[in-house]
Order: structure tokens, then C-alpha cells, then sequence
């Protein structure tokens, strides 16, 4: 294991901001952790571990510590029976080629969460969810590595306390875990086919699709977000900056008086989410361009870098952004993407 001093993260990160490292390693090997201990030394300087970099803004021109990335790769089946198969994979693997090798394979479950950027092993994290499915609902064990004691622990769904675009491991079990592998539990007969969120019933009527399955539900959702996101490849972004914002139904209520249209998604007795980028939209920020920063034409939701902006420009966007929408709404938008 190679400690490489003063490396560029511009690579590594989706909205391809140019911040640099003092320290940079990659874990590609199991075995490595022992090594691994004794470089960090325990946790005690800051650590970042990095996957693929989609969903992280470096608001500094320099990360103190070390940056871990994580290239950890394979796929192994546990457990088959006749009508499910266990599946884990290493957390380096890249989530969308995941995707694709399950459907390949003919394994249901996770079908809805095609394209989305990053890694296997970052999935738990904010419990990625997509056009009616969530990370949650495939989700067996994972086994991460605690930084400060070397020790390698499961974690069962019970312990990962999922919510909407969060985990445990965004909350008391942010900064201490290395998480290594996930394991799912996957549909190979009678999947259960989820077409309800959105467009997707649209996109297979207009694609003359009647006989649906997972195949057919994957390609219909790369479709629509091949539409409606930007490709970070091309123009920097990290998807959703902002979480949808969820509040009480009477609250609700008052915002509904004024602006009737405001979309309402139900999650439970007394609480609804609403759509960030409809309320951004309407504050008027949607297309909006300065210099290198801006906001997508498609989806207000989404910050992007054109070229050679700073973290702290994109950051400074952000800031307006959740200010003329709380001003205009009286809602403060939460950041989804992780600021370091
Ligand atoms: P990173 O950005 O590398 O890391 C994110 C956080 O997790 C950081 O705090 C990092 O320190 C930590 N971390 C990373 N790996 C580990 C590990 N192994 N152990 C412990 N901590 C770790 N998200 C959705 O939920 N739904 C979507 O539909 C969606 N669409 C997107 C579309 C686009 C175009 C983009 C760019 C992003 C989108 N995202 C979406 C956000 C993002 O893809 C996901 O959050 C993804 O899971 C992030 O994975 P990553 O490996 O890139 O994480
Ligand atoms: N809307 C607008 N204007 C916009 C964007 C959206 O009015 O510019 C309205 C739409 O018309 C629709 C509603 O907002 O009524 C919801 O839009 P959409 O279906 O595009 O989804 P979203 O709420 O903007 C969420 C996730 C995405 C995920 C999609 C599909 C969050 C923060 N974002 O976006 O996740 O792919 O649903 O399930 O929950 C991500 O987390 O990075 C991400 C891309």
C-alpha cells in the first residue's frame, strides 16, 4: 500500500473540483487493513474515505489527513434457492455495472436503482433510492471496518437505522467505518415489478412495452434520467444537492392554500414530502448560469459545474439557492450532497 502525498482529487469527484490531499491511499485488498491500521494510526488525524466521488463537494482547497479511496472489488453468491439468491459484493464495485450484472442475471430487487453514479459500498450510506425503491428494501448485512480499533463488524438491517436519504452511518456512525462489503437478498422468480413512481408507466406505454420485467423496467428508467440528468462526464454534478423537504401535513396544508400545484409524495400518518426542485424551480432558479456555476436546465434539483469552479463557488450557490427558497417558501432545504 502506496501513501501518495499532495495528490489531486479533481478525478475523483463528480463535480470535478480541483482540491488536493495531503495524504492519498487506495484499498484494493482485504489484507491491506492491518497495513491500513498502523498508516492511519488509529483515526486519530482526519481520514476521508472516498468512493466515487457523487455525492461530495470539497468546499476547501486542501484535505487534511489521508483520503482512502476504496477499490475493494467481487461479487460472490452465498446463498440460492428457488426463488431468491443472496448476493454480496465488495464495496469498491462501481453500483450501476452491479445493477446490470444482477439484471443480467436475472435478479430483481434493485432493477429501479440503475445509473445511479458511485459505489457498491457507499449505497448504505444515504440509503440511495430511486423511482419508488430504496437501497433499504434489497438491503441483508454490511461489514465495515471500524478506523479506531482495526476490527471488522455486520451490520444487520436493524442496526443501519435507514430513513430517507439517511443511515447510522451518516449519523453516530459518521467518520469511524470503512465499510467493506453489502450483501442483498434478490428476487430470481416472481419479481415484484414497480413501475408506480413518476413517468416510468409512461416510458414503457411509449416504448410499446406490454410484457414488463426487470430488463424492461431498467432500460425505461435509463431513458428517463438520461433525459432529465446531466452526465457528470460531461457538466460536474452530484445529482440532488438538496434533499426533498418532508413536513407535517398541516404545514402543508398552509402551503397548499398558496401554491396548489406544490407536489405532495405521502410517507406516513401526519407526514408528506414535498419536491425540492418544484419549490427551486419556482424561486426561479432553474437554467440559472454564472461563470462556471449554474443550475440544470432539466432538473433544479442539481448544481453543476461547468468548467473550473471552486467548491466555495458551488457552495456560495447553494447558500442562495436555500435562502430566496426559504424567503419565498419558509422552507429550509437540507444539502444531500456530503460538504467537506
Ligand atoms: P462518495 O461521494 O464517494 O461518498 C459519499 C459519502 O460516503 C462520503 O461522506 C464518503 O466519505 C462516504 N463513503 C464513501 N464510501 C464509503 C465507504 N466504503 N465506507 C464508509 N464511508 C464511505 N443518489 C440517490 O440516492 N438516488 C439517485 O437517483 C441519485 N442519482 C444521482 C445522479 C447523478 C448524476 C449523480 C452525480 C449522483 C446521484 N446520486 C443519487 C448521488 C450518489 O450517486 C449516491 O449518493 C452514491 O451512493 C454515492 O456513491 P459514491 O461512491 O460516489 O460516494
Ligand atoms: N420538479 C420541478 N422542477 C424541476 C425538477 C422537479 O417542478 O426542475 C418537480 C417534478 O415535476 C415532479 C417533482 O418535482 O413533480 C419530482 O421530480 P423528479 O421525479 O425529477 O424527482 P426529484 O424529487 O427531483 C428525486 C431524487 C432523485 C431520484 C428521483 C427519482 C431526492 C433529493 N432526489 O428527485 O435522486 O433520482 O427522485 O426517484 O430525493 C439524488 O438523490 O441525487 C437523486 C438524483
Amino acid at each position: 500500500m502506496v501513501v501518495k502525498r499532495n495528490v489531486s482529487l479533481k478525478k475523483y469527484n463528480t463535480f470535478g473540483v480541483d482540491t488536493f490531499t495531503d495524504n492519498f491511499v487506495e484499498l484494493s485488498d482485504v489484507n491491506q487493513f492491518t497495513q491500513l491500521f498502523s498508516i492511519l494510526a488509529g483515526g486519530k488525524g482526519p481520514i476521508l474515505v472516498l468512493g466515487g466521488g457523487s455525492n461530495i463537494l470539497f468546499t476547501h482547497n486542501r484535505i487534511r489527513g489521508y483520503v482512502v479511496k476504496n477499490n475493494l472489488r467481487g461479487i460472490s453468491v452465498i446463498k440460492e434457492s428457488d426463488d431468491y439468491v443472496l448476493v454480496k459484493a465488495m464495496a469498491g464495485e462501481d453500483w450501476s455495472d452491479f445493477v446490470y450484472y444482477c439484471v443480467s442475471n436475472n435478479w430483481g430487487g434493485i432493477e429501479n436503482l440503475t445509473m445511479i453514479p458511485g459505489n457498491v459500498g457507499t449505497s448504505p450510506m444515504q440509503n440511495i433510492g430511486a423511482y419508488g425503491v430504496e437501497l433499504k428494501d434489497s438491503f441483508i448485512c454490511l461489514e465495515a471496518w471500524e478506523i479506531s480499533t482495526g476490527k471488522t463488524h455486520t451490520f444487520f438491517y436493524d442496526d443501519c437505522a435507514f430513513g430517507y436519504r439517511d443511515s447510522y452511518f451518516k449519523q453516530e456512525g459518521k467518520g469511524r467505518f470503512i465499510i467493506v462489503s453489502v450483501t442483498f437478498k434478490l428476487t430470481s422468480k416472481n419479481h415484484f415489478i414497480n413501475t408506480s413512481y413518476g413517468t416510468v408507466n409512461e416510458e414503457l406505454t411509449l416504448k410499446r412495452i406490454s410484457k414488463v420485467g426487470i430488463s424492461e423496467v431498467m432500460d425505461a428508467i435509463n431513458s428517463i434520467r438520461l433525459r432529465k440528468l446531466p452526465d457528470p462526464a460531461k457538466i460536474g454534478n452530484a445529482g440532488s444537492f438538496f434533499k426533498n423537504p418532508v413536513l407535517k401535513t398541516e404545514d402543508y396544508q398552509i402551503l397548499f392554500k398558496q401554491w396548489p400545484e406544490l407536489p405532495v409524495y405521502p410517507i406516513s400518518v401526519g407526514i408528506i414530502k414535498t419536491a425540492a426542485g418544484w419549490l427551486i424551480e419556482r424561486a426561479g432558479w432553474k437554467g440559472f448560469r454564472d461563470g462556471d456555476v449554474g443550475v440544470h436546465k432539466n432538473q433544479a434539483l442539481v448544481i453543476v459545474n461547468y468548467g473550473n469552479a471552486t467548491g466555495a463557488q458551488l457552495l456560495a450557490l447553494a447558500k442562495k439557492i436555500q435562502d430566496s427558497v426559504f424567503q419565498k417558501f419558509g422552507i429550509l432545504l437540507e444539502p444531500e450532497v456530503n460538504l467537506i
